[in-house]
């Protein structure tokens, strides 16, 4: 049918706090998926390699300068992004704008300005926030050395994503909480709950890649 002929794949963005468990559950979806995964902080990039310094608290940075850095790092995945989906494969990604914006904005960056820079980016047709409080999180192996690996911090992280979550069903984007704090299998249960739904609407609409 002409569906079938326009078929592309989702873009599904799992977000949450250090250690909520996104790496584990984005490299079961992406299995589940068949799909490409991505990581933000994409380390590897020129761009990416600033960040991990950064990160590691080799460097500093104006809090600006390093949101744009986040933001830069986003935008030179997007074209591959959209090709990809476009293509007809499913992309899970391990972070994206969001943690751009609640990250920046818990530093006392105003939100408008920290949303900005990513207006444009390919829409997340799903995005799962793996909502965790921040001692639940703190106490998973404890944290490292990276900068933002603090308890007050992460606190704040977390008010801000509700925010976020706020802001994104306002603009009519699909966000998703899903409670953290379960089990590894019942959080990806939980996950596949909330993007089977999203899968059989792209595929019965056959409509293109939205922008932030
Ligand atoms: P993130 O990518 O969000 O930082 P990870 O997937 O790396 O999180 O998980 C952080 C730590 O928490 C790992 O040690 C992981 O095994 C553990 N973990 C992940 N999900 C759960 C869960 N649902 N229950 C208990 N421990 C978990
Ligand atoms: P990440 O490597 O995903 O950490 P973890 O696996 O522990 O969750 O992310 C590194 C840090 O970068 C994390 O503290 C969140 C932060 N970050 C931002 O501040 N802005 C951004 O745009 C992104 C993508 C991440
Ligand atoms: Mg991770």
């Amino acid at each position: 049918s002409n569906t079938e002929a326009t078929k592309r794949g989702a873009l599904i963005v799992v977000e949450g706090l250090d250690r909520a468990g996104k790496s584990t559950q984005v490299a079961r979806l992406a299995e589940a998926l068949e799909a490409r995964s991505i990581k933000f902080p994409e380390r590897t990039t020129a761009i990416g390699k600033m960040i991990d310094s950064y990160l590691a608290q080799e460097r500093e940075l104006d809090d600006r300068a390093i949101h744009l850095l986040f933001s830069a790092n986003r935008w030179e995945c997007a074209r591959s992004i959209i090709e990809e989906v476009e293509s007809g494969r499913n992309v899970v990604c391990d972070r994206y704008a969001f943690s751009g914006i609640a990250y920046s904005c818990s530093k006392g960056l105003d939100y408008e300005w920290c949303r900005n820079p990513d207006i444009g980016l390919p829409l997340p047709d799903l995005t799962v926030f793996l909502d965790l409080d921040a001692e639940a999180a703190a106490a998973r192996g404890g944290y490292g050395e990276e900068r933002y690996e603090k308890l007050e911090f992460q606190a704040r992280v977390r008010q801000a994503f509700h925010l976020v979550a706020q802001d994104v069903s306002r603009h009519g984007g699909q966000w998703s909480t899903v409670d953290a704090g379960a089990s590894l299998d019942r959080v990806t249960e939980e996950i596949m709950e909330k993007v089977r739904p999203c899968l059989d609407e792209i595929r019965s609409r056959g409509s293109k890649i939205g922008r932030l």
